[in-house]
């Protein structure tokens, strides 16, 4: 299975989604291969940022091997499942998909969320340190419910 993690810039929330993805598969020995995407294009090429960089390594998950990408259409072909952190980045992607059925792999995360079901996870960028704070604990507890949905995956 192919998850696919969808923010704007690829470089706060994306990545961070990633990183916790991919600890938690190899914890839980599941056969899920994790990538992150952004629908804009500013800061390709680009590490995480540095707050969201320290958060993660709080929880000690590095994640400064990730670079950011450009999201493209092609991406509904390659991913089982899209998922992306707001409903603008939701709305960007479903614009570039190349049909209504593909369309429907792309899911908002905070659909899994115990605390904040169907809901955005803040933009962290303006701001300090304290929204990677929250941007953690939602992605956290998101990807857990996800990953219990989903079972064995082999
Ligand atoms: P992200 O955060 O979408 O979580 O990576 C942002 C990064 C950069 C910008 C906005 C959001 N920006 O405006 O450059």
């Amino acid at each position: 299975m192919k998850i696919l993690l969808v923010c704007l810039g690829n470089i706060c929330r994306s990545p961070m989604a990633e990183g916790l993805l991919r600890a938690k598969v190899m914890e839980r020995r599941l056969s899920i291969t994790t990538d992150s995407a952004g629908t804009g294009d500013s800061h390709l090429g680009q590490a995480p940022d540095r707050r969201g960089q320290a958060e993660m390594k709080k929880h000690g998950i590095d994640i400064s091997d990730l670079r950011a990408r450009l999201f493209t259409g092609k991406d509904f072909e390659r991913f089982d499942l899209l998922l992306a952190m707001d409903s603008q980045n939701l709305r960007d992607m479903q614009r570039l998909a190349p049909s209504a059925e593909l369309a429907k792999k792309a899911k908002l995360m905070l659909d899994w969320s115990p605390t904040d079901k169907g809901g955005d996870v803040p933009d962290p960028w303006y701001g300090g340190s304290e929204g990677f704070v929250t941007v953690y604990d939602l992605l956290d507890a998101s990807i857990d419910t996800l990953l219990n949905e989903l079972g064995d995956v082999r």
